[in-house]
């Protein structure tokens, strides 16, 4: 079908608030790699992996192969009845996650998986109070959104009671007016003052990114979450870490946490976890795991054999091509190459990240900081057109956010950076 006919259709039968990225309908019809190809057949190399979902690269023939292979004998039958994959697959994550995570429970995506950890963790806790972080970013359904601070994402409420949110580690804008090291990590601080003035004193949990990913991609300080588990452990709350965004190889570990050297409680995944198939899952130690009765949780396609199917094979598929330790390479060489072009450029005010998940944060003026969300969107179009994908992120709207498939090369990172750098010389033109 012509692109037009199906716009046509789309503007017709589809919700209006689906929110297509660029002016003019970019329609993919293929995929292969760390490629997209047009309904024209133009390449375009991919920095945006369907929102940090697709590790493995697009179509992987291997996953393929196990999803299909899985498809011929069974699709669907639900937990009630027990299946190999969802097993298997248990049994993987027990092995890769940190710490005495060992349990894990299946779902369909990131925010289901966030509403079935936050009840988990309140009836373990007996207590419904959480600490979140301003601009995080953990789904769209009642609670995830609860625990979601970013003004763009919250409609009118009413939400889930009983949240508090604290100033995000975002050293570059940060809300103490401090810098780091020197701060003292006073937004870790802050938590223990939020518990203590507005909470009983107790609390179910402490919940966040590793890297707020959604949020502008915000990298805490090595020392957070450490500081922060300790303080919230003492006030008898768990620490649940949203893994879904940094998960399975993005942050260049396994799990994004894993760069911080603390271990969770309970951890959410979703994303890149079978490679593109729907699947979310959360995972917590045998005692937590305890708090659900038997019966208590359940989701009618959670643990399908197709996606855990596809799940297991993404594992290995990452270990077998060593995408984890190429994430951490070529996110290095992209992350030194793209702070050349911070140097270099005037409406970069900071370029972050970890492993494959990196932000480029657009300012008009690097003294004041006052972001350029206008420039994002300039720079996307103009990525688009020399064909290349770039995300955006931020609850200012002016972070551009990469992050590729895990197969991406030094060859790629030179021909995006070689884009970006022409999209910058473009943006600046209006400064
Ligand atoms: C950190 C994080 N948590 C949860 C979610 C929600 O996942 P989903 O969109 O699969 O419901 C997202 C999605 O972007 C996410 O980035």
């Amino acid at each position: 079908m012509r692109k037009e006919e199906l716009e046509e259709k789309r503007n017709k039968y589809l919700m209006p608030c689906y929110a297509h990225y660029f002016k003019d309908t970019l329609l993919i019809e293929r995929g292969e790699g760390q490629y997209l190809y047009d309904n024209a057949g133009k390449r375009y190399l991919d920095c945006f992996a369907g929102v940090a979902v697709v590790n493995c690269g697009h179509a992987h023939p291997y996953i393929t192969e196990k999803a299909s292979e899985q498809m011929q004998y069974l699709v669907h039958i639900s937990s009630l009845m027990l299946t190999s994959p969802m097993v298997l697959l248990a049994e993987k994550l027990a092995e890769l996650t940190p710490g005495k995570l060992n349990r894990s429970f299946f779902c369909n995506s990131g925010a289901e998986a966030i509403e079935g950890a936050t009840a988990l963790v309140k009836a373990y806790t007996d207590n419904h109070q959480f600490i979140a972080l301003r601009s995080s970013f953990h789904g769209r359904t009642l609670m995830a959104l609860s625990l979601t601070a970013q003004q763009s994402w919250r409609g009118k409420g009413p939400y889930a009671p009983g949240v508090v949110f604290v100033a995000n580690p975002y050293c570059y804008r940060c809300a103490f007016k401090l810098s780091y090291p020197s701060c003292g990590l006073a937004c870790a601080e802050d938590v223990e003052r939020a518990i203590t003035t507005c909470t009983n004193g107790e609390v179910a949990a402490f919940i966040a990114e590793p890297i707020q990913g959604n949020g502008g991609v915000i990298v805490p300080p090595k020392e957070y979450f450490k500081t922060v588990s300790e303080i919230v452990h003492r006030y008898g709350g768990l620490f649940l870490d949203d893994d879904v965004q940094c998960g399975f190889g993005r942050a260049g570990e396994w799990f994004g946490i894993q760069n911080f050297d603390v271990e969770p409680d309970v951890m959410t995944l979703g994303k890149g976890i079978a490679n593109g198939l729907p699947l979310g899952a959360f995972i917590s130690t045998e005692e937590i795991s305890r708090a659900f009765k038997p019966g208590q949780h359940f989701s009618t396609f959670g643990g399908n054999p197709v996606n855990c199917a596809a799940g297991l094979a993404t594992i290995e598929v990452l270990k077998r091509e060593n995408l984890i330790a190429n994430s951490r390479q070529v996110g290095n060489l992209f992350l030194a190459r793209l702070k050349e072009l911070q140097e270099k450029h005037k409406s970069v005010g900071e370029v972050r990240g970890m492993g494959l998940i990196i932000g480029i944060e657009l300012v008009k003026n690097k003294k004041t900081k006052e972001p350029y969300p206008q420039g994002l969107l300039q720079i996307l179009e103009f990525a688009r057109e020399k064909g290349l994908l770039l995300g955006k992120a931020g609850p200012l709207g002016n972070v551009i956010r990469i992050t590729p498939p895990l197969c991406f090369t030094a060859e790629n990172v030179e021909e995006a950076c070689q884009i970006v750098d022409a999209g910058l010389r473009e943006i600046e033109k209006g400064l």
